[in-house]
Order: structure tokens, then C-alpha cells, then sequence
């Protein structure tokens, strides 16, 4: 495993082995001692869109693991495959650093990055997928739920690079995902295929939020209007109406089930304030955990 660009091109047992050393290292972390294993390594964090997770967690976990991390927005460099070509920075930047990271629009510049780069290459979000953010996911599900066999996330909203990654990571680790989105939001058929070819039945997709969050385990949501969206917002608030995770929606799933989001949230439209802050919400350890996946993440391929 040379980089870390998609779930579904990760076997279950690599997937495995990371959320072993993600739940290795947290304890660690917790109890005070440190894991110096990338000494005097330097990650390049190359950013095309806002972050404060992504950002934060990655640079926290590279200074935790005695490495540091740069980071660069687009007009430093003169944005990403505009002053020269993706090519050309991948095995500038491999002369450099041990790693590199990226956060793109296109997912192809992230995997042209991967292509050519001599060092490992994470992705960081693209408008395709959100893979550290899914793994996250998986490892809080993990510590909350004691398993992930068989659990059941059903995901309201929009069928973005969020709902993308959470079904690859559900059909490598023997889970179920209910996707329920309006229609023309709902996830493309090829990623659907995708995951079911990998394990039968694992994704389904409804435009009744209802029905999907019946059984489930964890309710999911994710901003209706992904960044590079924004001029279509006020469109999207009026399609996505009657999809909004909040107390009326979660009498139809067990009491028990868990609330998700990868945040940003937008409070008010695709989940309440109420939902955001009540006890079944396990939203912050979630945001933890992008740290601690990380951190087992760089030390897999950095040291
Ligand atoms: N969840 C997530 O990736 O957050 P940021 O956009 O703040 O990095
Ligand atoms: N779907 C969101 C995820 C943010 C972490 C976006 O791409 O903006």
C-alpha cells in the first residue's frame, strides 16, 4: 500500500489493520507516551479548498509523531496544475518530503499525484470521496457500538463524496448502508455497483428518509452543498426539504441509534441544533478519531 487515494481500492484485512493501529495508537496518545516513529519526516499538505479538520488533525498528528507537516494553499504555488503541471509538482515535492497530502476539486489530480510521486499520496477529500473522513467514521462506530459486522448507517442527504466513501467502506467491512436522498441527489449507480459487487446488498438507496432510518444504527448526514457548490445553495435547500435529521425524523429509527456528521454542519438546514447537541450524538468523537486514523495512517506509510 503505497497510498491512500480510495477505500475501494483498500482489501478489507489493510482496512483492518488500520483501525487495529488507529484504536494502538489512541491508547497511547491517551496515556501520555509518544510514538516517534517519523522523526525528522515532512508531510507537504497541499490544500484547494477551506479546511479546519483535515488541516488541523493531519499537522497535529505529523508534530505528535516527531515529523512536521507545510501547509499550502493553492496561491502559493500558483494553484494546483495551473503554474505547471500535476506531474511536475508530484515528483518536485517527492524530492522534498516523505508525503504528500491533497485536497482537490478533481479526483483525478489527486490520483495523477499518486501516479508520479515517488512518496506516498493521500487524499484528503476530493469531489469523488472522502476516504480519512469514512475511516474515522468506521473506528468511532467501533468504540461505540463494540463491532461493525452488520451494523446499519443509514445516510440522509445529499449522494456526495461523503455517502460515496461511507458505501465502500460499508461493503469492505461487512456493514449496511440506507441512503435516502431526493431525487437527482441520490448516489450515482456505478458507485452503488461498485460496492454491491464487492459485498451483495450492502448499499440500497430510498427517497424515504423514514424507511431508511428504521433498524438503523447510526443516522448519518452530511451538508447538502458541498464546497464548490455554493451558487447552487438556495436551489438545494428547496430540493432537499422534508431531508433534514431532526427529532420528528428520529421517531421512526431505534432510540438508541447514533447521530453522524462529518461537519461542517449547517445548523437549521440538515440537521437541527437539538440533534447536533443531544446525547446519541457522537459528532465530536468523530471529529477526534480523524486524528487518531491519521496517526495510523502516516505511521503506515511514512515510516
Ligand atoms: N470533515 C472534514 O473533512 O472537515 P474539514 O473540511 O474541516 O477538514
Ligand atoms: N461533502 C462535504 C464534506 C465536507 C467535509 C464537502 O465536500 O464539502
Amino acid at each position: 500500500m503505497k497510498d491512500f487515494i480510495s477505500i475501494n481500492s483498500c482489501s478489507s484485512e489493510q482496512l483492518n489493520e488500520l483501525l487495529d493501529l488507529s484504536i494502538e495508537l489512541k491508547k497511547l496518545y491517551k496515556s501520555g507516551d509518544r510514538d516517534l516513529c517519523l522523526a525528522g519526516k515532512t508531510l507537504i499538505m497541499l490544500f484547494e479548498k477551506p479546511s479546519l479538520r483535515t488541516r488541523m488533525s493531519f499537522q497535529v498528528a505529523m508534530t505528535n509523531l516527531g515529523g512536521s507537516g507545510i501547509y499550502v494553499k493553492p496561491e502559493d504555488i500558483g494553484g494546483i496544475g495551473k503554474r505547471e503541471p500535476v506531474k511536475d509538482i508530484a515528483r518536485v515535492l517527492s524530492r522534498y518530503a516523505h508525503g504528500i497530502m491533497a485536497r482537490t476539486f478533481e479526483h483525478d489530480t489527486v490520483t495523477q499525484l499518486a501516479k508520479y510521486a515517488q512518496v506516498p499520496v493521500i487524499n484528503a477529500l476530493t469531489d469523488w470521496s472522502h476516504p480519512c473522513q469514512a475511516m474515522a467514521d468506521v473506528l468511532t462506530i467501533r468504540e461505540h457500538k463494540g463491532k461493525l459486522n452488520g451494523i446499519k448507517i443509514a445516510y440522509i442527504g445529499d449522494g456526495n463524496n461523503m455517502a460515496r466513501s461511507l458505501a465502500f467502506v460499508c461493503a469492505k467491512l461487512d456493514m449496511k448502508l440506507a441512503l435516502a436522498a431526493p431525487a437527482g441527489y441520490q448516489l450515482d449507480d456505478d458507485s452503488i455497483k461498485i460496492a454491491n459487487d464487492v459485498a451483495p446488498g450492502t448499499v440500497t438507496s430510498t427517497n424515504d428518509p423514514a424507511c431508511a432510518v428504521t433498524d438503523a444504527d447510526i443516522v448519518y448526514t452530511d451538508t447538502w452543498t458541498s464546497m464548490g457548490q455554493e451558487d447552487e445553495k438556495q436551489k438545494r435547500i428547496k430540493d432537499f426539504e422534508g431531508f433534514q435529521v431532526n427529532t420528528e425524523l428520529l421517531k421512526s429509527a431505534p432510540k438508541d441509534a447514533k447521530i453522524m456528521h462529518c461537519l461542517p454542519a449547517y445548523r437549521g438546514l440538515e440537521i437541527t441544533d437539538e440533534v447536533i447537541e443531544s446525547d446519541n450524538s457522537i459528532i465530536f468523537d468523530q471529529s477526534e478519531n480523524r486524528l487518531h486514523f491519521q496517526r495510523a495512517l502516516l505511521k503506515k506509510l511514512l515510516s
